[in-house]
């Protein structure tokens, strides 16, 4: 049951009589602020002051008098200049609690009208480092589709890896030239790693050697027109002063950015330069950026040689990857990566030029767009295709056959441009019925505030990060144990156990609470803490919920749940009332795609949650019925947090 939804759908024909839009005013309709005052509240009167031409408090005397509620909630007030408050009437909340109780799914409705989601997360790009930003689009990822499924939707989770792209041209050429057979043998995936990062060390350095010249005199030439501006008179004018501040200021700030461009070319030729080894192989590999984008060439035209050696590397990279996966407790309906869609790609182009679609500009085919100045260029003038081109055969797929009503991307903000353009692109194709949507999420941090860069900087460096998180959840779990006043409870392996659940589900939790759109700063010490909104204050809440029963020798199993509640005290019932917004919660998760709705709920429910436990007493209770009625409270409590946490992902244990 969603209360919230249900006293909103009450209010729309009301307020549907006196306005045409009524969703911003059913939005007004929240949970109060106060519990004083009420539940909920209905601000919806106040805006209607000028339309109706009469005192707010009127409008919600008249709108109070119509709306139909008195099945599930008390007599409506109105109150101030004209709140209407909202109170649900006790004997309804324990009637809904008590079906909750009895319900697998916790009282939680399944949607009227499921949907087919794909959902295209994660998509590391195979040899090439995945970096934080590919745990964010995983965890974000898989939580939505938990949820979803929860919710009764359909669901294809689709990984779609980046395998086919200039990376394996790097390492194709770094292994014909560079590689070190003995590691390679032992373990392929870090000597590949090396390669890439070597063949891209010295394309950079050839890069940069050519462009220093050139960046230089731009710095000069820059710094010439500053000091220009500097030495010339001040104008009398006080417009024209304001002007030369600006210019002044631009000025300054362009010498600022190519000083630091300069700066940092150096910088890397320098790393070269320094090392007669690498200075030695950059010299013999002058054109080593070409000579990459033709092995990727050779590759994607199926020359014999390097398709096996992608055939001999893919797996390798593959199972590199679904360790992770693995950890992560992650698994895909679908893993088609880009190779999948290679036989595709001519098919894309045929198809817009025949639509007249595209245009050729410079050799290069290239869809123009309204309100964008570069265009989507879908092949290059060497026949290669892209990216994009990718991704208009993937939606072609998935559309074929899935037939999805909506499609999500789930990946990092900086590839916001890219997606407004395939949409736009794909619905002239004709995909127009589809809702397709960037989830998009800012960048994680370091605590410097710099961009996160793990220490390796590859796969082996996010899961080093997986291990930090655990290493540290140990010592909190230990110390924790260590501290309980009947001295420790956990033997040592079921430290390590909790630790890894707690560790794993700290770095998820802490990515999901907060706000996808946000950089957040990634800070181990911080995510592992048994106080604030942590994966482990969950964890730790829940492991209460569960040690009244052991406390008070009730096998929890065999507990039926039906007695009656009793919700006297204030605290009873703000537990009762939170835990009726359980599906209010999860049903906002997939309003916005936003995981963090459930996270900030469950944290408002495990806040609760502890001030009962700690100002209640249950298992000495005044009477038998208020300790019956509050053990269910307990129980429905500890359900609520686990299927929370399970829908993002995060597992549970039974004793901290
Ligand atoms: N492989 C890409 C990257 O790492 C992300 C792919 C996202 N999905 C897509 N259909 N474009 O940046």
């Amino acid at each position: 049951m969603n209360p919230l939804q249900e006293i909103r759908s009450r209010f729309a024909p009301v307020l549907g009589q006196l306005v045409d839009d009524v969703t911003p005013l059913l939005e007004m309709i929240k949970p109060a602020q106060n519990p004083d005052f009420g539940d909920y509240q209905a601000n919806c009167a106040m805006p209607l002051k000028a339309q109706l031409n009469k005192p707010p408090r009127d409008i919600a005397n008249e709108i109070a008098a119509q709306v139909q509620l008195d099945d599930f909630c008390e007599p409506l007030e109105v109150a101030g200049p004209g709140f209407i408050n909202i109170r649900l009437k006790r004997e309804w909340i324990t009637s809904q609690l008590t079906s909750a109780a009895a319900d697998e799914r916790l009282g939680v409705a399944a949607v009227s009208d499921p949907k087919t989601y794909v959902i295209d997360y994660s998509s590391p790009n195979v040899a090439k480092p995945m970096h934080v930003g590919h745990i964010r689009s995983t965890v974000i990822g898989d939580a939505l589709c938990r949820t979803l499924r929860f919710l009764g939707h359909r669901v294809i989770s689709d990984n779609h890896i980046g395998d086919w792209g200039t990376q394996f041209g790097m390492i194709i050429y770094g292994y014909k030239h560079f590689c070190d057979q003995a590691a390679y043998q032992q373990s392929p995936v870090p000597e590949l790693s090396r390669l890439y990062r070597l063949v891209n060390q010295l394309a950079d350095y050839h890069a940069n050697k050519a462009r220093l010249p050139e960046a230089e005199q731009q710095l000069q030439q820059q710094q010439q027109w500053l000091s220009e501006k500097q030495s010339a008179p001040t104008p009398a004018d006080k417009a024209q002063q304001k002007k030369l501040k600006k210019e002044l200021k631009k000025l300054q700030s362009q010498v600022t950015a190519t000083t630091q461009e300069v700066a940092s070319m150096k910088d890397k030729i320098a790393s070269v330069e320094s090392n007669p080894k690498l200075h030695q192989a950059a010299e013999a590999h002058p054109h080593i950026a070409t000579a990459v984008l033709e092995e990727t060439a050779n590759l994607h035209a199926g020359t014999e040689d390097n398709r096996k050696l992608w055939d001999e590397f893919l797996p390798a990279c593959r199972d590199e990857m679904q360790r992770v996966f693995q950890r992560l407790d992650v698994k895909f309906d679908y893993e088609h990566g880009e190779s999948f869609y290679h036989g595709q790609l001519a098919d894309v182009i045929s198809n817009l030029k025949s639509k007249e679609l595209s245009q050729v500009s410079d050799g290069a085919v290239c869809v123009f767009l309204e309100g964008y100045d570069a265009p989507m260029i879908v092949q290059k003038k060497d026949g290669a295709y892209l990216y994009a081109t990718t991704d208009l055969a993937t939606i072609d797929y998935r559309m074929e056959h899935w037939n999805p009503d909506v499609i999500l991307y789930v990946v990092d903000h900086r590839q916001s441009e890219h997606f407004e353009k395939l949409f736009a692109v794909a619905k002239l194709l004709g995909h127009d019925h589809v809702d397709m949507r960037h989830i998009s999420f800012g960048t994680v941090l370091g605590p410097d505030g710099k961009p996160f860069k793990t220490r390796a900087g590859d796969a082996a460096g996010l899961e080093s990060l997986l291990d930090e998180a655990v290493a540290k959840a140990y010592d909190v779990v230990a110390n924790n144990d260590d501290s309980k006043p009947k001295g420790a409870e956990l033997s040592e392996e079921e430290r390590r156990t909790v630790a890894n659940v707690v560790g794993h589900g700290a770095i998820k939790y802490s990515d999901l609470s907060h706000n996808r759109t946000s950089d957040y700063k990634f800070v181990a010490e911080q995510m592992v803490q048994l106080e604030g909104n942590t994966a482990a204050y969950m964890q730790y809440s829940y492991a209460r919920t569960r040690s009244i029963f052991r406390k008070g020798g009730i096998e929890i199993d065999d507990f039926a749940p039906t007695a009656p509640l009793m919700l006297e005290s204030q605290l009873d019932q703000r537990l009762a009332l939170q835990l009726l917004k359980l599906e209010e919660a999860i049903s906002d998760v997939v309003v916005e795609y936003r995981p963090n709705q459930l996270t900030d709920y469950l944290f408002a429910l495990a806040q609760v949650f502890n001030k009962f436990f700690h100002d209640c007493p249950v298992l000495q209770a005044e009477s038998e019925s208020l300790k019956a009625s509050r053990l269910v409270l307990c129980l429905l409590t500890g359900r609520a947090i686990r299927l929370g946490l399970d829908l993002l992902g995060i597992d549970v244990v039974e004793r901290m």
